[in-house]
């Protein structure tokens, strides 16, 4: 269970944001109405959310899963690949240490980005995609060995961060698309495969027992639904924009 949150506010820079989508320039001020809605949908399920400042100087720093891994027992501070985004672990840094007895650091040559690590019960699956090395996962598996966990990588080639396309709910159930359809990291699993036109949705949030689902993905939310989970609808186009999606949004523990 889940009763905190971290989340950051929009950047103004927010526009500047990373990319490889082509959906046209965020709206700051809708971001920051987005981003306001999804805060108080977290509230609504319980969660005492820590609401951390804008940094304007990063315009992907909203995205706060991705400098942090935070479990009940310890948390990591990590290293982005994205050059760009390496200054937000500063920022991050006060809070985590503030709340955390116990925080570990990923180090260079190591790159790890949080979006792409997967906890699944005492397990952390390790996408190595072009922001997380060989390095950076090693220093995480080592890490998070000593606590008690385990951890395996993930080779991946296409999406952005592995929850881009595989993200647990409970009960070994797993929403897939695209590459990890199929992968064989995730054979054992039950795996519910979400529509390559809705590939978006395959980044909706597991929180107590509810799931919040990005808006407008109605064959998803469907899907999510027959399986007998609460959704929530939340919409995020504007951090869609700049790839980003509901687990990057915040740090949850
Ligand atoms: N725009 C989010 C990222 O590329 O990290």
């Amino acid at each position: 269970m889940f009763s905190r949150a971290i989340v950051r506010a929009p950047s103004t820079s927010i526009a500047q944001g990373l990319t490889s989508a082509n959906l046209g320039s965020v709206d700051y001020a809708r971001a920051c109405k987005q981003h306001q809605n999804y805060v108080d949908t977290l509230k609504q399920l319980g969660l005492e959310v820590i609401e951390l400042p804008a940094i304007n100087t990063f315009a992907d720093a909203v995205f706060v899963e991705d400098v942090a891994l935070v479990t009940p027992d310890f948390a990591v501070l990590t290293l982005p690949g994205a050059p760009t985004r390496q200054g937000e672990v500063e920022h991050m840094r006060p809070t985590i240490e503030s709340i955390f007895d116990v925080v570990e650091y990923i180090s260079a040559p190591g790159t790890l980005e949080a979006g792409d690590v997967m906890l699944a019960d005492k397990h952390f699956y390790i996408g190595l995609s072009d922001r997380t090395n060989q390095a950076g996962a090693d220093q995480l598996i080592e890490i998070v060995s000593r606590y008690g966990y385990s951890g395996s990588v993930v080779d991946m080639s296409e999406m952005l961060h592995l929850k881009t396309g595989v993200n647990f709910l409970d009960d070994n159930r797993y929403l897939v698309t695209g590459e990890f359809v199929d992968h064989p990291a995730f054979s054992e699993f039950d795996c519910i495969e979400v529509a390559q036109d809705e590939a978006y949705a395959a980044n909706s949030l597991y929180i107590n027992g509810t799931v919040l689902v990005p808006a407008g993905y109605t064959k998803t939310l469907k899907q999510i639904q027959a399986l007998g989970y609460t959704t929530i609808e939340v919409d995020t186009s504007e951090f869609r924009k700049i790839d980003g999606g509901l687990s990057c949004l915040s740090l949850r523990f």
